[in-house]
Parts: structure tokens; C-alpha cells; sequence
């Protein structure tokens, strides 16, 4: 392989979760952009419909299917039926998740953080822990567990995990549950990485900072708490779902071979601390 093939999916089949919107979306148009064949599983239906038919119009090879990550089998099934309409499987990403609602303080960024009630956690619900940790944590594992069944017994694929910042530092302004989950899929990535990596798989995760998406009913998109996040941020600037396709790519295709178990913070120095 030269160096100019190191980053080509070109042909590749991809299943992409939560890809009708935000990272997953971007995974999904950086894939195909580059010639693969793409699925995007995702529970909002008019969102898949405008997203595929926007792809398709564009030339590329996308399509979709109504599935939520916490129903077990219709992953599955919707893994099997994406082998079956792109005749192979190459790379899954393990992206779909949700905002876990109010954490212990408000407000994202500035000195004005007071305590919230709402996310302490005397008042934290057993349900609001468990649907969390059910799409978030859960999903996740039912994602790779579905891709795998698919990519062992051809010894080759990758398998992507979106985790986020918070998988390491921890933000009081999202729920305890998030923080468990994310720090939870971190680690699984690592544990599958281990058991998978003989197989020709790697596995990897992608933990993105405060990238402007729909998540939390799209609070990022709001310009005044992007210009508040902005100053905490070394790079002076949110994220954008642009941002993290060429990590998407690399990590897609071959030029990541021999990289696994890793999980690589895209977050404009964010994690770094406070600069000026
Ligand atoms: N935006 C950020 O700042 C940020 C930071 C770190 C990590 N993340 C992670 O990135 C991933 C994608 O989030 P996003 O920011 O693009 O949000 P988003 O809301 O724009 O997109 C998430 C997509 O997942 C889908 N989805 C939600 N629940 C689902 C389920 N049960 N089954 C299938 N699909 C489901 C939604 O319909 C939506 O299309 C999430 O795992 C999130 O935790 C986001």
C-alpha cells in the first residue's frame, strides 16, 4: 500500500449509530464522502429520512433504518441486513447517546455555577440513572457485541466508540450517569481492544469536548453559551461536527492499523485546563 491509500474506505461497508444527526452524522458523510457504503441506524426517523435522501441526492451510498440501541435484537438484525444491502462489514460506529439532564450545577462555563437541586443526588431517579446507563453504557456494548459477530470470524474491521471528554474529567453540569457511562465505554473499549486485536479488530474511541450538535435539546447551539464555552477552551472556539471527521477517517481506515485500545480526546485543548 502506498501512503496515498493510507486513509481510502473507499468501498468499505459502514453501520453508524445515532447517525442521523450531530457526530454521527458527520461519521457517516466522512465515510461516505470517501466512497463507503454507509447504514445509519438511529431512532429519529424524519431525521434519517431528510439525512439519507440529502446523501443520496449528493451521489453518495447511504441508507437507513429506525433502530434504538437499547432494543438488542433489532441490532442485530439491522447489522445483518446492512451486511446483506452493502455485502460486507468494515467499520462500526458505536456513537448514539443522549444528555443524562440537569448535573449538580448550572451553567456550562463563567464563575456563575450555582448548586442545582434538580441534579443532586438525593433527588437523581433510579430511572433517569438506568435510561442513561441503557443507551449510553448498554448501547454501546450491544453495538460492538452485534459488529463483532460480523468482523471475528473475518479477522479484519474497526470498531469506533464515541466516548467524551467526560469519560476522564469529570463536568458537574452533566448528570452523574453520563460520567459513569462514558468512563464505562472508555474502559470497554479497552477490554474489547485486548480481546479482538488477534483478530486483525481494532477498537478505538473518539472523546469529543463541547462540539455544537442537537444533544440536550441543542443547548450548544446557542451563541451566547458557545461564547462562554469559548473562553474556557485553549483554542478559543467550540467544536463542530466538521472537526471530527478527519479523526473519523483515520481511525476508519488504514492508516490506523496498528492502533488500538485507544481513546483520543478532540476537544481544542479543552481537557488541558484553563489557559488565557
Ligand atoms: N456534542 C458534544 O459536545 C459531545 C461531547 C462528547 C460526547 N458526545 C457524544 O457524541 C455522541 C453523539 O451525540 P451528538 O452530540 O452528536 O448528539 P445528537 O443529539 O446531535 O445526535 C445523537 C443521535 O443519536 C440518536 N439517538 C439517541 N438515542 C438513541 C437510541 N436509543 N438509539 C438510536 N439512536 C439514538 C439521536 O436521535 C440523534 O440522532 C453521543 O454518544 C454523545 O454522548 C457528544
Amino acid at each position: 500500500m502506498t501512503s496515498s491509500e493510507l486513509f481510502s474506505v473507499e468501498g468499505y461497508g459502514v453501520v453508524v449509530t445515532g447517525g442521523a444527526s450531530g457526530l454521527g452524522l458527520a461519521f457517516a458523510e466522512a465515510l461516505a464522502e470517501n466512497g463507503a457504503a454507509v447504514t445509519i441506524l438511529d431512532v429519529d426517523g424524519k431525521a434519517i429520512e431528510s439525512e439519507v435522501a440529502r446523501l443520496v441526492d449528493a451521489g453518495h451510498d447511504v441508507r437507513g433504518e429506525v433502530v434504538d440501541v437499547t432494543d438488542h435484537a433489532r441490532l442485530d438484525a439491522a447489522f445483518d441486513a446492512a451486511v446483506a444491502a452493502h455485502g460486507r462489514l468494515d467499520v462500526a460506529f458505536a456513537n448514539a447517546g443522549i444528555d443524562s439532564g440537569p448535573g449538580f450545577v448550572s451553567g456550562w462555563a463563567g464563575a456563575e455555577r450555582p448548586r442545582n437541586y434538580d441534579g443532586a443526588l438525593e433527588t437523581y431517579t433510579d430511572e433517569r440513572w438506568n435510561r442513561v446507563i441503557d443507551v449510553n453504557l448498554n448501547g454501546v456494548f450491544a453495538t460492538i457485541r452485534s459488529a463483532t459477530r460480523h468482523l471475528r470470524p473475518q479477522r479484519s474491521g474497526r470498531i469506533i466508540v464515541t466516548t467524551s471528554l467526560a469519560a476522564i474529567k469529570t463536568e458537574p453540569v452533566i448528570g452523574a450517569a453520563y460520567m459513569a457511562a462514558k468512563a464505562g465505554c472508555a474502559h470497554l473499549t479497552r477490554n474489547v481492544a485486548l480481546e479482538l486485536a488477534a483478530y486483525g479488530i481494532t477498537v478505538n474511541a473518539i472523546a469529543p469536548g463541547f462540539i455544537v450538535t442537537n444533544i440536550g435539546s441543542g443547548h450548544a447551539k446557542d451563541p451566547a453559551a458557545q461564547e462562554a464555552m469559548a473562553k474556557d477552551i485553549p483554542m478559543h472556539r467550540v467544536g463542530f461536527p466538521d472537526d471530527i471527521k478527519g479523526l473519523a477517517l483515520f481511525l476508519a481506515s488504514p492508516a490506523s492499523a496498528y492502533v488500538t485500545g485507544q481513546q483520543i480526546v478532540i476537544d481544542g485543548g479543552w481537557g488541558l485546563g484553563l489557559a488565557d
